[in-house]
């Protein structure tokens, strides 16, 4: 027998939610402590901006000496890269790329207007700099994902890979009490050598099969008829909440949410399209 994964969806939900409050907290002194360092940075150096001094050090794993245990970890199995769930549930996976930024918040207030969940693959160095906002994505139901901290490509695998993606993980760890499962390959640039990388770090790799190619400026119409026509059972959508004002992506929603639930289909986060880490069989 199977444990009904929808029970231990919210299992997983509640035991995040009460991470959550312990790390408000903490998030709380961190705030308190970080104010004054950065405080005494400014008086050191004067010359520095915020932006220069977060791409100045992008190993936040190693500058904080963070390592994540082995039970932070999911334990991915089957397939180390998806591009769909496949599954006979009405279910579709909307993924919002590279924020969090501007966008996101508008985005997340969107969702959850037309109460369907999304999943937030987000870049680390974006992510440090707003750990309320991956919170809030938690506390609404949403999930996070793994983007890498500044976006290369890590399809050559290696060293620069597990740095991208170790150092994500422990800004998400720190924000919201537990690490991704999924990652996000920048520009979906893939190979064997990086599933390798991903899954050493209890991550699959998740791509899309649908491309509204929002990042080309496209109005919202033309994102909504694209994803309209590809929208099947367990597709993975491909939008973006950074890079750009994400205006008419957000503008997009509406209709994208609308027309496909009047067909039925539901909005889940991966996590739940692709059913990760279901209670193993009795
Ligand atoms: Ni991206």
């Amino acid at each position: 027998m199977r444990f009904p994964s929808l029970s231990s969806q919210s299992l997983h939900v509640r035991r995040r939610q009460a991470a959550l409050s312990c790390i408000a907290a903490v998030s709380l002194l961190a705030g308190v402590l970080t104010g004054a360092a950065a405080q005494e940075r400014k008086t050191a150096e004067p010359l520095a901006t915020t932006s220069a001094a977060v791409v100045a050090h992008p190993n936040q794993a190693k500058r904080q000496r963070i390592v994540l245990s082995r039970k932070d970890r999911c334990v991915p199995r089957g397939r180390m890269l998806r591009l769909k769930g496949y599954t006979r549930r009405k279910v579709i996976a909307l993924t919002f790329d590279d924020g969090p930024g501007q966008a996101t918040r508008p985005m997340l207030d969107a969702l959850n207007r037309f109460r369907a969940k999304g999943t937030f693959f987000v870049l680390g160095r974006n992510a440090q700099l707003d750990p309320a906002i991956l919170q809030r994505m938690v506390l609404d139901g949403h999930e996070i994902g793994n983007h890498s901290w500044s976006h290369p490509d890590l399809s050559k695998g290696g060293r620069l890979a597990a740095e991208q993606l170790a150092d994500t993980s422990v800004v998400i760890k720190q924000a919201i009490g537990e690490a991704p499962c999924i990652a996000r390959p920048p520009f979906g640039a893939t190979s064997p050598q990086l599933e390798a990388v991903a899954k050493a770090q209890g991550m699959l790799l998740v791509n899309w099969d649908i491309d509204p190619k929002d990042w080309t400026g496209a109005d919202p119409d033309a994102i909504a008829a694209r994803v309209l026509e590809g929208a099947k059972r367990g597709s993975i959508v491909v939008m973006h909440d950074g890079g750009a004002d994400g205006a008419k992506t957000r503008a997009a929603l509406p209709k994208i949410i609308s027309k496909l639930r009047r067909r039925g289909f539901e909005f889940v986060t991966v996590h739940d399209l692709l059913r990760l880490r279901e209670a193993p069989p009795e």
